[in-house]
């Protein structure tokens, strides 16, 4: 990074509750293609400021503390939550005690925030020495962003959309501040005592400590960025998440297609910001890629797939409709259609989980096959073995789970159950319909089910009658 950040440090505020999402998680917590904004932006922050980063929370502290990813961040208390403005005087106590001379400051609302963008504000800003700076926009329909209030073009202030009224304030200013500051603390710490809560909202904003600033003579610089900068548009509503996410999504996706990732349907495809793909995999939409997935050269992912922190070796192909969160596959494994890997569920290379088949906690060795309709849950299975149609591991007793070992080469026959905890030797083979609950020894037939009797005369009262089909579209309602 060109700044020097030694004497800077970070301050997210994210202590609101959001009321505007009418949602009863914290704003700060909604997520855009899988992670929250919180998480978003520390990610933006964490490359200049790796381990400088406070968050200022309040409503809900304790669930957004758990929520974030990012173990180096350090949290101030909010409470109660006054306004943006007292959020700033809360946590001044604890970026004095850490000596920084400058604190950028930006909302936690604002979750497509760009660290080339903020490197680049820092740069200009530090150079020019400026007491107190913000980024601007200017866009059409200001709604309910700040504004900002210009003489001659030096900033003077900036109003709340609810305190702003054009007949008394002048020209409807299309100029808004986008909540991104850099304060230089000793200049403006005794300002932030002077702003008070006599506004519209009854709260304390650290916008006011604008005009204060103007009016006290410090350098006050509002860099405006045009009107495309769609990296600093805030958050408040279900809309503008859905406005911000779908920008995001959009970006990603041309971003691996330049890289060489073939997204077809490229408008349906949803990949979250932390997925890698290599160039030469290939993604069909609609499907959807979160976490921190990633998808090696020449894998294949078919449509109407969810997948989550999963990890697609080279050569493998996911069929369409399936279902995967936290899974291993190896190269030149197949999956699906319509199958659900559950946590913990590794593919050895070559391994295939067919139609209708769950894991959990599970691996099929190199070369296994479970084709279709089974469960394997807490369960090894070994190299080359074969799991057959609708054979099951019974991996839990109502109270524990139990974990079956399948041995290289076994063979379950359709529609066995094997009752953990169990174990099935290399090269047996379990006889369709068995329900194992003893060990198997390697290479032995296992068969355990009843007999079959075949009793004369007692077959099915009678043959039924051919249907009158007739008879039955007469009886239908006329449409
Ligand atoms: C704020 C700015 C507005 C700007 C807009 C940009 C103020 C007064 N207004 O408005 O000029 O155009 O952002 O998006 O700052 N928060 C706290 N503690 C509180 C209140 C809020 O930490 O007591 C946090 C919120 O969690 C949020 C951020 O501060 O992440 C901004 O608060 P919000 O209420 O969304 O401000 P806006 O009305 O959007
Ligand atoms: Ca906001």
């Amino acid at each position: 990074m060109d700044v020097n950040t030694h004497n800077v440090g970070a301050l997210i505020l994210a202590a609101g509750k959001g009321s505007r999402m009418h949602s009863p998680l914290p704003k700060v917590l909604h997520s855009l293609l899988g992670e929250t904004m919180l998480d978003l932006v520390i990610n933006a922050l964490k490359p200049i400021f790796p381990k400088n980063i406070r968050i200022v929370i309040g409503h809900q502290a304790e669930l957004v503390k758990s929520s974030i990813r990012n173990q180096d961040c350090r949290f101030i208390t909010q409470e109660p939550q006054l306004g943006t403005g007292h959020a700033l005087l809360t946590a001044m106590p604890a970026l004095r005690a850490a000596g920084m001379e400058y604190i950028l400051v930006v909302n936690g609302d604002a979750p497509l925030l760009k660290t080339e963008r903020i490197n680049w504000f820092l740069n200009d800003i530090l150079k020019s020495g400026a007491n107190l700076a913000f980024m601007t926009m200017t866009i059409d329909l200001p709604g309910s962003y700040g504004r900002v209030i210009r003489h001659d073009g030096k900033v003077t202030g900036v109003l709340e959309a609810k305190d702003y009224d054009p007949l008394l304030h002048g020209q409807e200013s299309d100029e808004i501040n986008t909540g991104v500051y850099l304060l230089h603390l000793n200049s403006i710490e005794h300002l932030l005592k002077k702003i008070t809560c006599e506004n519209n909202n009854n709260e304390y904003y650290i916008t006011d400590l604008i005009a204060l600033a103007a009016t006290s003579g410090l350098r006050v610089t509002g860099l405006d960025q045009g009107n495309e900068e769609y990296s600093l548009l805030g958050v408040n509503t279900p809309a503008e998440l859905i406005r911000s996410e779908e920008t995001l999504r959009a970006e990603i996706v041309a971003t691996w297609l330049r890289k060489g990732a073939l997204v077809r349907n490229p408008a349906s495809v949803r990949i979250g910001p932390e997925v890698t793909l290599e160039p030469g995999c290939e993604l069909c939409g609609p499907c959807e890629l979160y976490g921190k997935s990633s998808i090696a050269c020449g894998a294949r992912l078919e449509s109407h797939t969810w997948a989550k922190d999963v990890r697609i070796g080279a050569g493998s192909v996911i069929r369409s409709f399936c279902h995967l969160e936290k899974v291993d596959i190896e190269p030149d494994c197949t999956v699906g259609p319509f199958a659900r890997l559950r946590p913990g569920t590794t593919l050895e290379s070559g391994a295939r989980a067919g139609n209708f088949v769950e894991m959990k906690n599970a691996r099929l060795g190199k070369g296994a096959k479970a084709g279709h309709l089974s469960y394997i849950g807490d369960a090894d299975v070994g190299l080359g073995a074969n799991i057959g149609a609708g054979a099951i591991t019974c991996n839990y007793d109502g109270k524990n789970k139990f974990r079956t070992h399948i041995g290289a080469g076994a063979f379950i026959g359709s529609n066995s159950s094997l009752v953990a905890p169990v174990n099935v030797g290399a090269g047996a083979l379990v006889g369709a319909g068995s329900v194992i609950t003893k060990n198997v020894p390697e290479n032995h037939l296992a068969v355990a089910r009843s007999k079959q009797k075949n009793i004369p005369g007692r077959g099915a009262p009678a043959h039924p009658e051919e249907p009158d089909l007739q008879a039955d579209s007469k009886n239908r309602p006329d449409f």
